[in-house]
């Protein structure tokens, strides 16, 4: 099989998509021949984080695709089996918090960027039919991280309102989808005007300027609740942005992890900040229901071959996308 794998040589990062082994298939296992993967924020992260002399990486999170083999203690896969990939590793119930030995895929344990993955039988479900492949490849990570924000830790409720900041976020993308799926208003915020107006056509009710004084635009909103993953660029302004008892649910910080909070305003509006990360198999098999009676297709940007997955990266790096970076497997 071929993988496309990730070393730091001489100081630099160096990519490559080559033959290695194949990994053998444990009792509790099912190895997948990959279809389609999907490129998250997370993989720059973790390829930020390699060193020289680190082990070779395969990153990638999201994919879909058909079970090959299963091991003998799998009972409700069989081969020939359409799947998509749940990323969250070793966390099965609902939880306040992710439980301990919690990991996510592409990471420590090899990645989607590769034709075959193995993994835990309880690490796939059952692939929503009216997907097409390339859509199934890019939902897992971010379509699991939005629903948990929105619906699990936001417990979002009918006719309030919510407020989206960096709406080109491929997270933030299905959490649009998901709140008009869900019949809520939604405010979305960007600093392209392009994406602005895509938002619009998903359904967005009001659209501003990440840049501009949000407090001033919305004056006549009633914000309940604010789903943040920018962080340090625009932690604050969500912040003043919400009614007296509002929710500011946090997954993320593109921009930066430190900032001056002022903790009066956040006591005396009497604020509830609520972090979240992924989600556990009962959210993603919840989501998968949730995605397939409504029918939500996740945005996607661009979907790239495999072996051109350096500029996809580079791509999500620089931030030009609306939506989700798909990745296409060839044998
Ligand atoms: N904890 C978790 O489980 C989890 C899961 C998924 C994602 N995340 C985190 O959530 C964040 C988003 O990830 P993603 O892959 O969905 O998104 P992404 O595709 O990387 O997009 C990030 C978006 O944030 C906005 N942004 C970035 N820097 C900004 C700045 N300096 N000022 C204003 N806006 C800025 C941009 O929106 P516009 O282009 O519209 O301006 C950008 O498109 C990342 O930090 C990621 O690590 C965490």
């Amino acid at each position: 099989m071929k993988a496309f794998y990730h070393r730091v040589t001489n100081g630099k990062q160096v990519d490559s998509y080559e033959e290695i082994d194949e990994i053998k298939v444990c009792q509790d296992e099912v190895k997948v021949n990959l279809y389609s993967a999907g490129l998250n924020h997370r993989d720059l992260f973790v390829l930020g984080r390699q060193k020289e002399g680190d082990q070779p990486l395969i990153i990638g999170s999201d994919g879909a695709g058909v079970i090959e083999e299963v091991g003998s203690n799998v009972k409700n896969f069989k081969v020939g089996d359409e799947v998509i990939i749940n990323p969250s590793l070793r966390w099965k119930k609902k939880s306040d918090g992710a439980p301990e030995g919690f990991e996510i895929l592409g990471g420590n344990h090899t990645g989607t960027l590769a034709q075959k993955i193995v993994i835990s039988a309880e690490n796939v479900e059952v692939k929503p039919a009216y997907l097409s492949w390339e859509e199934a490849g890019v939902f897992s990570l971010s379509a699991l991280t939005a629903y948990r924000a929105l619906v699990t830790k936001g417990n979002i409720q009918p006719n309030e309102t919510v407020f989206l900041p960096g709406i080109g976020s491929g997270t933030i993308t299905f959490a649009l989808l998901f709140a008009k799926a869900l019949g809520n208003r939604v405010v979305v915020s960007s600093r392209s005007a392009e994406k602005l107006e895509m938002a619009k056509k998903l359904g967005a009710d009001v659209t501003i300027d990440t840049n501009t004084d949000w407090q001033e635009k919305l004056q006549d909103e009633k914000i309940d609740i604010v789903i943040e993953s920018i962080g340090q660029a625009t932690f604050n302004k969500s912040l003043g942005l919400l009614r007296n008892g509002g929710r500011l649910v946090i997954f993320g910080g593109t921009s930066g992890y430190n900032l001056n909070i002022n903790l009066f305003d956040l006591f005396i509006n009497q604020i509830t900040v609520l972090g979240t990360t992924m989600g556990s198999q009962d959210e993603f098999r919840e989501m998968l229901k949730f995605v397939s009676e409504k029918e939500v297709r996740p945005v996607i940007d661009r979907i790239f071959a495999i072996t051109e997955s350096t500029e996809a990266l580079n791509h999500l790096d620089d931030a030009k996308q609306f939506g989700k970076i798909g990745i296409k497997i060839e044998d």
